[in-house]
């Protein structure tokens, strides 16, 4: 009864095959399980789908779109600079095509990420990211509208006002994310 318990309650919290998760912060991207050299960057709050544990390597698959000119990069969208993916310039992802359409195909890549930092829920991580934002952003004049500007304005706006909050390094792309996606071109 007590193992049956205990099995329980390790599978709750436990990573398997398939399952899509998604960061909380931005991580290091890699080509294998192994190596050193980070190639890139994996931003929160993109939908990422395990495809295997390997040592303190999770390998993932994540679906999003690349323009033909900046092929280092996949997108969240197709119609802003909203990344998902971020490889370095130099770097040419091996993908997939799902679909493709002018400038862009929407894909899927598989690269390596270091474990921990995920939630199963995209929700949560959405509403802390909305809190810092709401919290730090109103401090010395009205909180402007997360839909008062473009997802394609957002980063440099934020940014721009960043050093005069506490919001902390790890938080930097977990709220810039929110507010490009919640941004007045990106509403349904
Ligand atoms: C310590 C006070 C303070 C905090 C905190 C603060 N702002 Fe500001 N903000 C200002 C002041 C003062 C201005 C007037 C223009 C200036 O000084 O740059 C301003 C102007 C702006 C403008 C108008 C754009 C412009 O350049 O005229 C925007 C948009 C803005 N802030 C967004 C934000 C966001 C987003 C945050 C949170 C990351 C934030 N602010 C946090 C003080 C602050």
């Amino acid at each position: 009864m007590w193992k049956q318990i205990a099995g329980i309650a390790l599978a709750s919290s436990a990573l398997f095959s398939n399952d899509v998760v998604y960061f909380v912060k931005e991580k290091p991207v890699y080509l294998d399980a192994t190596s050193g050299k980070v190639v890139g960057k994996l931003l929160p709050t993109n939908a990422v789908e395990i495809l295997a544990q390997e040592g303190d390597r999770i390998k993932f698959k994540i679906t999003g779109y690349q323009n033909k000119a900046t092929p280092n990069v996949i997108y969240f969208t197709d119609k802003a600079r909203i990344f998902s993916l971020a490889f370095a310039k130099n770097i040419t992802p091996v993908t997939q095509i799902v679909e493709s359409k002018d400038q862009w195909n929407l894909v899927t890549t598989e690269a390596y990420t270091t474990k921990g930092d995920f939630e199963k829920e995209l929700q949560p991580m959405m509403e802390r990211a909305a809190k810092l934002y709401s919290d730090n952003c109103s401090m010395c004049h009205t909180l402007n509208a997360v839909d008062h500007f473009t997802a394609n304005q957002w980063p440099s706006t934020f940014r721009s006002m960043l050093d005069r909050t506490p919001i902390q390094k790890d938080d930097v792309w977990l709220v810039t994310q929110y507010l490009q996606k919640n941004a007045s071109d990106m509403k349904k």
